[in-house]
């Protein structure tokens, strides 16, 4: 299977070593900076600045979009009418209707499309699920997820047009996905933040279908060197927290410890490892293998798009002061 890479940033560059590890093969890369191309892949692989140019020339099975989010519709939507499967990195789209557009060029060439939701691979974090499905901890009745960073990103970040949001719309992507992953969908959204789709800082509350109840609270007010990326579970019969994933590899948290749980009564420290870089690469593999195998991938279509449809309730529970049903936003659902 041949696959072509958009973008060798900071995440680019762990797609480019899952996609050498994986058995897939790389056969182009389209990054504008040179340096960082001739760096990155030397002679390996032709280096495109133009997407329909490298598409054309290299005719990948695969493109793998790392770019900045208002690049992701066009990009898909070109890959998607080449015939070739798409693997694009969180959020599926800057919005709402991109994700539609994405939906609907998916649906009219029967071209695969998967959604990099990473931290769904991060070995405590997919523990933790087997905890909820095992039955052990019982039922799962709140959910808290904190996104603390200290310092704000920068470059295109800092332009909320190419974000299509702030900070949730940016690393916040991965607290609400956890938050579906862990307690199934979201039924509303109340919000609260301090510039919606430029913010900065954010509260949500959720309320699942399932009756339980969660929290997610962000900022980027933090001291130089926070990130905290915990995640809480109060269920029936137990309680699990993730100390953190991201927050392992920024070296905010250090030392074994992922993943402590009180389960019938004893609070336990649980041996599961995981990286965050790891749990990347994992997803990145799973899916070129589901691509390969021709399955639609575990994070796809519906997930992507549910991600940035709670994102996008937020924002307008945030601008108008209503909780908002997530009905409002569910139209053309995958
Ligand atoms: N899963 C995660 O934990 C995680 C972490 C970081 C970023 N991301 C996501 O990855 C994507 C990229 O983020 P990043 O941090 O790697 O950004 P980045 O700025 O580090 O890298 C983006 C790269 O794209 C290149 N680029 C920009 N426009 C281009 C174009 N038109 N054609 C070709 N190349 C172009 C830039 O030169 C740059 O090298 C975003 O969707 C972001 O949300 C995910």
């Amino acid at each position: 299977m041949k696959v072509a890479l958009c973008g060798l940033g900071e995440i680019g560059q762990i797609h480019l070593k899952a996609i050498r590890e994986s058995g897939a093969r790389l056969v182009a890369v389209c990054e504008l900076d040179r340096d960082l191309a001739a760096a990155s892949v030397g002679d390996e692989v032709p280096v495109f600045s133009d997407i329909e140019e490298m598409i054309e020339q290299s005719r990948p099975d695969v493109v793998d979009v790392c770019l900045p989010h208002h690049l992701h519709v066009p990009v898909a939507v070109t890959a998607l009418r080449s015939g070739c499967d798409v693997l694009l990195e969180k959020p599926m789209a800057a919005d709402l209707a991109g994700c539609d557009e994405i939906l609907a060029v998916a649906k009219e060439t029967g071209q695969r499309v998967g959604v990099s939701h990473n931290q769904v691979h991060f070995d405590p974090h997919r523990r933790l699920r087997h905890l909820i499905d095992s039955g052990d901890i019982g039922e799962i009745r709140s959910i808290y997820e904190r996104l603390w960073m200290g310092g704000k990103y920068g470059g295109w970040r800092e332009d909320a047009a190419q974000v299509g949001g702030g900070l949730l719309m940016d690393a916040g992507v991965h607290r609400i996905y956890m938050a579906e992953y862990l307690g199934g969908p979201v039924r509303s959204v109340t919000a609260v933040m301090d510039s919606p789709r430029s913010e900065d800082a954010f509260v949500l509350t959720l309320d699942f279908e399932s009756g339980a109840l969660g929290v997610i609270q962000g900022g980027y007010h933090g001291p130089d060197g926070v990130f905290d990326d915990r995640i809480e579970i109060q269920a029936s019969e137990g309680m699990v927290e993730v100390l953190g994933c991201e927050a392992f590899f920024e070296g905010d948290l250090e030392g074994d410890l992922r993943l402590r749980a009180r389960i019938n009564g004893v609070w336990a420290e649980d041996p599961v490892v995981g990286h965050w870089d790891q749990s990347v690469m994992a997803s990145v593999k799973a899916v070129l293998d589901d691509f390969e195998a021709g399955r639609d991938p575990e994070v796809g279509l519906a997930e992507g798009r549910a991600a940035v449809a709670v994102v996008e309730a937020a924002y307008r529970s945030a601008e108008t002061g209503r909780t908002i049903p997530m009905s409002e936003l569910d139209e053309r659902k995958a």
